[in-house]
């Protein structure tokens, strides 16, 4: 049986590039409702839901350091490239989305209805 077709996410715009310096995190709410933390690592954004998997915190009042975004409230670790949880050593990743920039703006890519 052939694998189902990728679907396209939709990119909605999130933020202008100028509100994420480098070594930031910004929470937004996109068009729709949807939530997300931006998070600028040495110039690259990444996107990722909201809020902690593990109870829920808001990832904008996190932190990042060395390639991973630590929440503030249990010190969970999560890595920038792939929202892969590294510390501690079991619990749920983080989701990721996929990002743009156009021009002065980032759009954060999310998963069509
Ligand atoms: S709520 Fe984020 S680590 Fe516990």
């Amino acid at each position: 049986m052939p694998d189902a077709p990728e679907v396209e996410p939709t990119y909605l715009v999130a933020a202008k590039t100028k509100d994420v310096e480098p070594g930031q995190l910004k929470g937004v709410r996109l068009r729709g409702g949807h939530e997300v933390v931006l998070a600028n690592d040495q110039g690259r954004i990444h996107a990722f839901e909201a809020y902690c998997p593990h109870q829920a915190w808001p990832l904008k009042w996190g932190a990042l350091d060395r390639g991973t975004l630590i929440c503030a409230l249990h010190v969970w670790r999560f890595d920038l490239q792939t929202g892969a949880l590294v510390d501690p050593p079991l619990g749920d990743c983080l989701k990721r989305y996929p990002t743009r920039i156009e021009g002065d703006q980032i759009l954060v890519g999310i998963d069509s209805p």
